[in-house]
């Protein structure tokens, strides 16, 4: 019977829908392209870009969650990966396939929420998320960190940017048990290293650390406000 719940799974949509930002608002959020918004530029997270570089990570399968307009996936494919990218919103994958294809790189963008699709297990070197994980709602963070596990070699990383606690561009300071008191996510949550810690613990933390302000002029995007962490799977 409809309005039924019979699993977890259905538990979790019916919570989805009081405090998940829904797929409308994402599909919105990227019609008009010249709005001021920091990760509209196409340019990589310093973030993936300095682990690419330093050689901390080779070249292999990469999967993006919650891709947006592909910046971070297009430059992984610019230098040699072979890259899934998800994302709920159709508006922000055409932006992405457009600049793929201006760079003559290949990235396979997939329309999908994260926790609909289907992952293959130990498919993936490296998972990459920017700005994707801290729009996850408490009760589907322990399906987030499940998937990364499932999607993950052995031997792969996690390497994930968010909100800090408080931050200049958001990221609520506000308990698990008040998202669901207020019935929203306050534009994001915030987190600092002892949360990103206990919620991955499953993996090893390599660096968590604070983004310091970068010069966009040097091609990467990294802003104080955020928080970067990387993630081994033993
Ligand atoms: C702040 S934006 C960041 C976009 C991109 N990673 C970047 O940095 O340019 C967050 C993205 O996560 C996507 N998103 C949020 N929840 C999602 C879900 N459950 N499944 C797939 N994508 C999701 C949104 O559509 C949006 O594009």
């Amino acid at each position: 019977m409809k309005e039924t719940i019979h699993n977890e799974e259905e538990l979790f949509d019916m919570l989805d829908t009081y405090i998940r930002e829904p797929e409308e608002f994402w599909t919105d959020f990227y019609r008009d392209r010249d709005k001021q918004i920091p990760f509209f530029k196409n340019i990589p997270d310093e973030l993936l870009v300095s682990i690419h570089k330093d050689g901390i990570i080779t070249k292999g399968k990469a999967l993006e969650l919650g891709c947006g307009p592909g910046r971070n996936a297009i430059y992984l494919a610019e230098n040699g990966w072979e890259v899934d990218a998800v994302d709920i919103s159709m508006t922000s994958l055409q932006w992405g396939e457009e600049r793929a294809l201006e760079k003559g790189v290949s990235v396979n963008f997939i329309h999908d929420n994260i926790f609909k699709m289907h992952v293959e297990e130990g498919a993936y070197d490296l998972v990459f998320d920017s700005g994707c994980f801290h729009h996850i709602a408490p009760h589907r963070r322990l399906s987030y960190t499940r998937l990364v596990d499932r999607a993950l070699k052995k031997g792969g990383h996690l390497a994930l940017t968010a909100f800090m606690k408080g931050g200049s561009f958001g990221g609520a300071d506000m308990s698990d048990w008040d998202v669901y008191r207020t019935g929203s996510l306050r534009g994001g949550m915030g987190y600092d290293k002892k949360q990103l810690m206990e919620i991955f613990s499953r993996f090893e933390a390599v660096d968590i650390r604070l983004m310091e302000d970068l010069d966009e002029s040097q091609g990467m995007f990294a802003l104080s406000g955020l928080i970067k962490a990387f993630f081994r799977k033993e």
